[in-house]
């Protein structure tokens, strides 16, 4: 029997408007005003939102540090947590840990992930140890569906590959037909800065942004696009958090670069007055960090006039007690250094972005664009994923604008005990999520115990909706 969600307001990338969604099996059958068909069962929708569902391109669940701490989500808590917030399949990062091939780093993160899954997920690739025998698994990982791979200019010593490294992983990654992630930071000034204050006795986690200015994350941003450009390839800069960057894609994108940017909420909301409060301050260490406020508005411009693509979170949650707090390890306290870097916000980014619009931040299809449909077409999952039409995946948000919902640690699915977010108010509630035609969350409770999630093999992209969604775009 299909079931039809109707009377409610379908928002897609390309527009808002009043249609009933019909829900066969896993897709969706219909969409108009006549599709309820003998025998479905109707329910009302009125004064709702539908919404394909949210696809989180950028999350660390599982992820452990070189230190043997592991990050407090795991992809059981961490994908449950994204289903709450709207969002039903996530891309997460694998690695490549030195002397590991990527066959092994990929077998590692299917361990941690299947069957542990609440919501669809993905893998990209982070290669840590580029070498010959790496570069000729590309073909390997392309046919296991991992078709974005991830390099760090920043974390030196452990993550950190040079402008050689970056330069051949392009030329071979464009050859594969694949898309490469960089993490745009100077890890080589950042390491000199952080050395510097460490000698002054600068180590609270105040000086955490003192040692990664702007400029650092401008200036990589900068060096890779021109390296990029040399080469000829695409590239995608995860997690933009300085306008001054956005700046430096802007221009590269107006030369006609083949050029992808995301940004994160809390690069949109938060700022680094946040790291003035003692040792709570620990919580916002993240990389690139919280920039001044004066960044927001150009960062939301680069949202509405379609410049940045995506909207992910790079969860990489650690709790304050014990982890960011320097519980694990004697010592830690008072050293921002060794700070577990990252924060959660898998389950707030669909209603910070909802915030947004009902702001007049951003149009609702672009609120779309950037939490779905771009992040689908771009790693070559669209118009399966990221789009309601006939055909794609029955991943649908129930989204209530007359709803309310104030973000807060003691009420959040994340397993960490805190959330950066913690008080802000948005006006609109989750009411209901399906994955693939199953209604699995409703009026905040879930109605599967067991995870449903199925790893996605993807397909080649590197395009946007706006360039027409991927090679496939009328392919299911
Ligand atoms: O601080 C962050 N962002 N941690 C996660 C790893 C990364 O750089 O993406
Ligand atoms: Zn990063
Ligand atoms: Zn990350």
């Amino acid at each position: 029997m299909a079931l039809v969600l109707a009377g409610g307001v379908v928002a897609n990338s390309d527009g808002v408007y009043r249609a009933d969604v019909r829900i066969d099996g896993e897709t969706i059958a219909g969409i108009g005003t006549c599709v309820v068909g003998k025998g479905d069962e109707v329910l009302d929708v009125s004064g709702k939102y539908l919404l394909p569902g949210g696809i989180d391109a950028h999350t660390h669940f599982d992820l452990p540090l070189s230190n043997g701490v592991r990050t407090a989500d795991s992809f059981f808590t961490g994908t449950r947590a994204a289903i709450a917030g709207g969002t039903t399949c996530v891309i997460d990062y694998a690695t490549q840990f030195k002397s590991e091939s990527l066959r092994e780093g990929l077998g590692n993160w299917h361990r941690l992930a299947d069957g542990k899954c609440f919501c669809d997920y993905a893998f990209h690739m982070a290669i840590t140890d580029w070498n010959e025998s790496v570069s000729d698994e590309l073909p390997e990982m392309i046919s296991s569906g991992v078709t974005s791979f991830k390099m760090y200019m920043a974390y030196k010593g452990s993550l950190q590959v040079d402008d050689g490294v970056i330069y051949w992983a392009l030329k071979r990654v464009m050859e594969v037909g694949g898309l490469l992630c960089v993490h745009c930071e100077n890890g080589d000034v950042i390491s000199a800065l952080t050395e510097e204050l460490s000698r002054r006795g600068c180590v609270g986690p105040e000086f955490h942004p003192v040692s990664r200015p702007p400029v650092t994350e401008t200036e990589a941003v900068s060096r890779l696009t021109s390296i990029a450009s040399l080469v000829g390839a695409p590239v995608y800069v995860v997690h933009v958090s300085a306008y001054s960057s956005m700046e430096k894609i802007i221009e590269a994108k107006a030369r006609g670069a083949r050029l992808f940017a995301e940004t994160c909420p809390q690069y949109l909301y938060l700022d680094d007055s946040l790291y003035g409060g003692g040792w709570e301050a620990a919580k916002y260490v993240c990389s690139p960090p919280l920039r001044g406020s004066e960044n927001h508005e150009g960062l939301w411009a680069s949202l509405r006039s379609g410049f940045t693509d995506v909207v992910a979170t790079d969860h990489c949650s650690f709790n304050f007690e014990g982890q960011k707090d320097g519980g694990h390890k004697d010592g830690m306290r008072g050293d921002f250094a060794k700070i577990p870097n990252g924060m959660p916000g898998v389950e707030s980014r669909v209603l910070l972005m909802y915030k947004g619009v009902s702001e007049g931040r951003l149009s609702l299809p672009a609120m779309v664009r950037v939490i779905s449909s771009n992040p689908a077409a771009i790693f070559g999952i669209y118009p399966r994923k990221g789009i309601l039409i006939p055909g794609a995946d029955a991943d649908i948000v129930v989204l209530n604008p007359s709803g309310k919902t104030v973000i807060s640690a003691r009420t959040q699915f994340q397993n960490v005990d805190y959330t950066p977010f913690e008080g802000v108010e948005v006006p609109a509630s989750i009411d209901a999520v399906y994955l693939r035609g199953v209604e699995v969350f409703r009026g905040g409770k879930f109605l599967e115990d067991a995870p449903a999630g199925r790893y996605v093999p993807r397909r080649a992209s590197g395009l946007s909706v706006t360039d027409g969604g991927g090679v496939a775009g009328t392919r299911l």
